[in-house]
């Protein structure tokens, strides 16, 4: 295994890290309390070719690998978690599986706009009745010549009302179970297609999360996605990808914390001396540091063993879980060491401890990561 990032590797997180100081990271404070999405910030990642990092030039993207990709929404969460999970959803939940399952007419119609920047994508999955459970979903889609008409609605979808092209999941033979799911590619605009609750959030609030509602929403053939009954092997492979992305998130949101926090233990003196140059406040940085180098290493690895062609599934569902986990531990210290100040919004520590607690939930809990680690475990044993 290399550690070293290659030269290419290196001048995406340069790029990524100047870009995230200077135009993301000066409005993030007040995009979180307004809950505001800025379209320019993703049309501004659109220019420097973000939104098509790991995807082929001849769909628009810039052709560079997932490792490029993790390290970009790290970067980005280093300031701003809405920011960082805005182009996650984007590339993992729906570039991933158009490039992965589409059709060549499909990458060409969808893939590439979205590889572009000038589309927005997102993943519907999750219902009211089905989270965890995610083969209990209700929406139906049902034959109607050559096309699909879906009934029912999602909850929870990231990029949710800005985004253009939603990838899909209902039931064509509800009776068959988790065998009867198929994907669709829905466009924002289709009649009966609407947008429903605005959630309020704990955290990232300036990524707006949305329910969508399926009202007769006739889809034609051409934009079911794989064949009929492959739905839930396309949702669960591409939230395979899906949950390094998060980690990624997580990582970049501890590291921002951290940053903060060790700026503050140097400059703020206690007992006549930085607070910094104390055990009791030194040993928690050091505990945080290297929470956050463990989890960064096996969110890499996970992106390159799937840069590699080699299995991931079980190496992203570790990241997620650890880097979830480490990011509300470091962030938690992270406003312990700024103390009564870190509980104002005076400094950006707790937006960082409110944006880590959902790395834990969406994309699968920690709970189900476990759950798909000990399932991987026993069918390697
Ligand atoms: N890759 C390929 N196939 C897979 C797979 C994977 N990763 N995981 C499961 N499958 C296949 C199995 O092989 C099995 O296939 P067969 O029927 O052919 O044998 C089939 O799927 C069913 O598998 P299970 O019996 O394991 O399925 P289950 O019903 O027990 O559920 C689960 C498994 C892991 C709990 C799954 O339901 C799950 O991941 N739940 C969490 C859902 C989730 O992560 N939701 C988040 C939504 S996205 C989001 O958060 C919003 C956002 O925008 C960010």
């Amino acid at each position: 295994m290399q550690f070293q990032l290659t030269d290419e590797q290196e001048m995406i997180r340069k790029m990524v890290r100047d870009f995230a100081k200077n135009e993301v990271e000066p409005t993030a404070a007040e995009r979180d309390e307004e809950e505001r999405f800025d379209r320019e910030i993703f049309d501004q990642m659109a220019e420097l070719g973000l939104t098509g990092i790991p995807w082929p030039e001849e769909y628009g993207g810039i052709g560079a690998d997932y490792l490029s990709y993790v390290i970009a929404v790290e970067e980005l969460s280093r300031v701003c978690g809405s920011t960082g999970v805005t182009l996650s959803a984007h590339i993992s939940l729906a570039g991933w599986p158009l490039y992965t399952f589409g059709t060549e007419e499909q990458k060409q119609t969808y893939l590439t706009p979205l590889a572009q920047g000038t589309k927005m994508g997102a993943y519907g999955l999750t219902e009211p009745g089905s989270g965890s459970d995610a083969a209990s979903m209700k929406t139906t889609a049902k034959k109607d010549g050559d096309d699909y008409i879906l009934d029912g609605s999602k909850i929870y979808i990231t990029n949710g009302g800005e985004a253009d092209i939603y990838i899909v999941f209902a039931m064509t033979a509800p009776e068959e179970k988790h065998k009867g799911a198929t994907a669709f590619i829905v466009e924002k605009g289709m009649p009966g297609f609407s947008m429903g609750k605005k959630e309020k959030k704990l955290g990232i609030r300036s990524s707006p999360t949305l329910e969508i509602i399926f009202d007769g929403v006739r889809v034609p053939k051409e934009n079911r996605l794989g064949e009929e009954g492959e739905g839930f092997k396309i949702a669960m492979m591409t939230l395979d990808g899906g949950r390094n992305g998060i980690a990624a998130q997580a990582v970049g949101i501890a590291q921002g914390a951290l940053d903060a926090a060790a700026d503050y233990a140097k400059e703020r003196k206690q007992f006549g001396k930085p607070i910094g140059s104390q055990q009791g406040v030194a040993f928690k940085l050091a505990d945080m540091a290297t929470k956050i180098e463990a989890s960064r290493l096996l969110t890499y690895q996970a992106a390159w063993l799937e840069s590699e062609g080699k299995p991931y599934g079980k190496a992203s569902a570790m990241s997620k879980l650890m880097a979830g986990d480490s990011a509300m531990e470091v962030t938690t210290e992270a406003v312990q060491v700024f103390g009564g100040y870190g509980y104002t919004k005076d400094y950006p520590v707790e937006r960082y401890l409110r944006d880590a607690k959902i790395t834990q939930i969406y994309e699968g809990t920690n709970e189900i990561q476990r759950l798909v680690i000990s399932k991987m475990l026993m069918q390697e044993s």
